[in-house]
């Protein structure tokens, strides 16, 4: 192998055939195309990749032709490639996909990627921050292991309440709901969050730590639309344990919804995720909470002395509390 443009042989498929892309070759995809993606009847371009290599690990930027995307053929190139890479020679097989790209980020972890270089600030082709995602020989075939897995459906829902992921759409509502003080004096560091950091969650920070298998954070629905926020954080499968977090706003408590989100995101736990202790820590003056735990089975285990800390400094007990799978 030598440092630059790198190719690999022609490579067919049941569904398409990949190999180097006639100098002329012209794409609206961003980048030169050194290999190209042709279906059966030859024609136009189904899609594109480009390849460079530099210290052993080759890295990868790929389209899909816009008439040609929704049928995960991004990661069935990227999967059709790795094995001729790997067979030249490569320890390791990368992309960089744009932190917005989810399409970008899904189809690379569905090719057997993982996110295991974090985000790199600049790191995209286009400048803009990055997902650092690898594979290696020893991944195997299948996609990226995930910690979190998606919600079964798209959502949890008891008929009631619906949970679902937060998208860029719920800027707005999100935003409101973050910024109200009877919402963050309820949070961990009592303080309200900048307009930037409520975009980067909704564009693209929580679906990625949900990715990543950090934190699974949830849009709480009662029919009307976005009326709170609930999380399951600090997801540690190696023991078996995570944290749950929630705010409702105003005018939606009182009506049992934290109740039912909590018991949803605990069952999903429990039975989805795989952990078996879920764990919270409430305010000792917040009663409102600790009655949404108590009722959705929790049970206190004492008292967490500086269990967090406070604007002046000094740090506030809080009660722990906990459930177990075996709890229910
Ligand atoms: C990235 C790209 C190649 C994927 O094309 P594709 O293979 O047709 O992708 P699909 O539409 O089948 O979607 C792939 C995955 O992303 C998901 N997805 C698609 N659009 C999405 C969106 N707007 N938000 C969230 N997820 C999305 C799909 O559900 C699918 O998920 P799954 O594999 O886990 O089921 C294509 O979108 C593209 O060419 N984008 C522009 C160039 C680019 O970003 N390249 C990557 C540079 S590193």
């Amino acid at each position: 192998m030598s440092d630059g443009v790198y190719l690999v042989e022609t490579v067919t498929t049941s569904a398409f055939t990949l190999r180097a892309a006639d100098a002329d070759l012209k794409l609206d995809c961003g980048f030169e195309p050194g290999i190209a993606a042709f279906g059966p009847g030859e024609g136009e371009p189904w899609g594109a990749m480009a390849l460079r290599e530099a210290d052993g690990t080759v890295s990868a930027r790929f389209w899909v032709a816009p008439e040609r995307r929704g049928r995960k053929l991004g990661a069935a190139m990227l999967r059709a490639v790795a094995g001729p890479v790997f067979a030249t020679g490569a320890k390791r097989f990368e992309t960089r996909a744009p932190v917005r790209e989810l399409a970008a980020i899904r189809s690379a972890m569905r090719a057997g990627f993982r996110p295991d270089a974090g985000i790199i600030r600049g790191g995209a082709w286009d400048g803009s921050d990055a997902l650092g995602l690898g594979l290696l020989p020893e991944y195997g075939h299948g996609p990226a292991p995930r910690a979190l897995p998606d919600l079964p459906g798209g959502e949890l829902t008891d008929g009631t309440v619906s949970l679902r992921t937060l998208r860029p759409d719920d800027f707005e509502d999100h935003l409101r709901h973050r910024a109200s003080p009877d919402v963050y004096s309820g949070a961990a560091l009592q303080l309200p969050p900048s307009v930037g950091e409520i975009a980067d969650m909704c564009e693209w920070r929580a679906a990625i730590d949900w990715l990543r298998g950090r934190s699974a954070l949830m849009v709480v629905d009662d029919g009307t639309g976005y009326r709170g926020t609930i999380g399951l954080y600090d997801v540690a499968r190696v023991v078996g344990t995570a944290m749950i977090g929630y705010d409702l706003s105003a005018g939606a408590r009182g009506k049992g919804y934290a109740t039912r989100a909590v018991r949803l995101v605990c069952r999903w736990a429990f039975t989805e995720v795989g952990v078996d202790r879920v764990w919270a820590g409430t305010d000792v003056h917040n009663a409102a909470s600790q009655a949404v735990l108590r009722r959705a089975g929790f049970r206190l285990e004492g008292i967490a002395r500086g269990g967090l800390p406070t604007l002046d400094g000094t740090r506030r007990d809080t009660l722990s509390w906990a459930a177990l799978s075996r709890d229910t």
